[in-house]
């Protein structure tokens, strides 16, 4: 364990000190400098764990940005004032899953560690930082997708103006259906899309409205930031024409919510989900955090079933700093997720700890 922490201290402080000391190169280090860059090192190396076990499962390992949430590695934060970036990280930003992570803004995360962070996205090397992350098992997981069949997509595309209702049924399947089912027919958390009675109160412009900016305060997220407006039209045309493709005889596979799968290897990688990507808000064994409620108690887990802790963290809450985590983790991994949580009931205290 030692010899390997080691072995990874030197590869990093050989590519830092590359890295950092072509920077300062040109500036003819005097002594004072040289133990600037030396400190300018040490918070990068500090820094990467911190990147590694809290923002990783998001900006990616490499920082390269994963699904919506946008890359780190870019010159444009590299020339940008650091007391900027400083801000961002400690403030967040509002109305987004990009959550306030100053201690003094219900974070967990001293003013000194943020700047730690500063220093990884503004001199780090991001192979050196992905080598970390993958080291320590935190690269996030593939993003899940759903699949249509290609039959399904013809029989679509064979209608009028059927490519662009086949892109609307690919958005709506891969965004909405998990909500609001497979074929619009509604779910116990979202209503129905396949309706006359929708259709009948509703312009285009009414639906657009909804979809790209949400119904706040309700898991019904605004769209605008995931979806350009031209595939929001493209959805829109979709709810208007379902019935067209009842008529022409398309219908999407239900997916049968099977059991959760209890074994001990499904909780374990749930166990293992929840440090890497939940227990930054949640707290360890999910005691919760000022950042985030707890999770671990009997009155959240008589109340709450297992179908509706799956779709909680699959579309997060909006309006909160609960991200969606839909695209970002399998359905399997959110499954695990669940059996994790389950398995806490029989140890669970009866309230949430303060
Ligand atoms: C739950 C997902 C998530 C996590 C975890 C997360 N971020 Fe973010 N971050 C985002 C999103 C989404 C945005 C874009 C917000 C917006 O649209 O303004 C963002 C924006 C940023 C920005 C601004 C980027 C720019 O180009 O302006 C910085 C800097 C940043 N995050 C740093 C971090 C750091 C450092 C961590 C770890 C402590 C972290 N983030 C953790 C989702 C996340
Ligand atoms: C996380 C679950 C969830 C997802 C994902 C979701 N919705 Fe919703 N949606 C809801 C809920 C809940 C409501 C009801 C909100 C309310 O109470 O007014 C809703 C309402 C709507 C309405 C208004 C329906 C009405 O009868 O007024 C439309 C239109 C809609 N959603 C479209 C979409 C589209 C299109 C997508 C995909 C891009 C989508 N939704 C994704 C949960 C979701
Ligand atoms: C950036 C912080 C943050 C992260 C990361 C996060 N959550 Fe949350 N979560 C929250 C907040 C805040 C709430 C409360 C939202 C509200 O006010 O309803 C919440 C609520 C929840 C709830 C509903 C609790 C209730 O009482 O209804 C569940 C379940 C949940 N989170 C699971 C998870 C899981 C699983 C993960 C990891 C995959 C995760 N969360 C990651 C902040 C976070």
């Amino acid at each position: 364990m030692m010899t390997r922490e080691m072995t990874w201290m030197g590869f990093l402080a050989t590519v830092l000190i590359a890295v950092v000391l072509a920077i300062a190169a040109a500036r003819e280090p005097d002594r004072q400098q040289q133990a600037a860059i030396d400190l300018r090192i040490e918070s990068v190396i500090a820094g990467i764990n911190l990147y590694a076990e809290n923002c990783a499962v998001c900006h990616g390992a490499a920082g390269e940005g994963l699904g919506t949430t946008p890359a780190l590695n870019n010159d444009g934060l590299r020339a940008m004032d650091a007391e900027t970036i400083a801000k961002t990280i400690a403030r967040g930003r509002y109305g987004t899953v990009m959550a306030a992570y100053n201690v003094d803004e219900g974070g967990v995360f001293t003013n000194a560690e943020i700047d730690q962070l500063v220093s990884v996205i503004q001199d780090a090397n991001w192979k050196a930082v992905a080598a970390r992350v993958d080291a320590l098992g935190l690269t996030p997981p593939e993003a899940a997708t759903v699949e249509l069949t290609e039959e399904t997509l013809a029989s679509v595309r064979s209608l009028p103006d059927g490519e662009t209702l086949a892109n609307g049924l690919q958005i709506y399947a891969t965004e909405c259906a998990a909500c609001h089912g497979a074929n619009a027919e509604g779910t116990n958390i979202a209503p129905v899309l396949n309706s006359a009675d929708l259709r009948a109160t509703s312009t285009d412009d009414d639906l657009a409205r909804i979809i790209a900016q949400g119904v706040p305060g309700t898991l019904m997220a605004g769209w605008s930031r995931t979806l350009t407006s031209e595939e929001i039209a493209e959805v829109v045309m979709l709810i208007q024409r379902w019935p067209e493709l009842e008529s022409a005889g398309v219908g999407i596979p239900v997916i049968e919510a099977a059991p959760v799968d209890m074994s001990p290897e499904a909780i374990a990688l749930g166990a293992r989900l929840f440090s890497l990507a939940c227990a930054q808000c949640h707290g360890a064994q999910s005691y919760g955090t000022p950042m985030a409620p707890a999770l671990n108690n009997q009155t959240f887990l008589e109340a709450t079933s297992d179908a509706a802790i799956g779709q909680i963290i699959a579309g997060g809450v909006p309006g909160t700093v609960m991200p969606a985590w839909g695209g970002r983790l399998s359905e399997a991994d959110i499954a695990a997720l669940t059996a994790f949580l389950r398995s806490l009931e029989t140890t669970a205290p009866a309230i949430a700890r303060p």
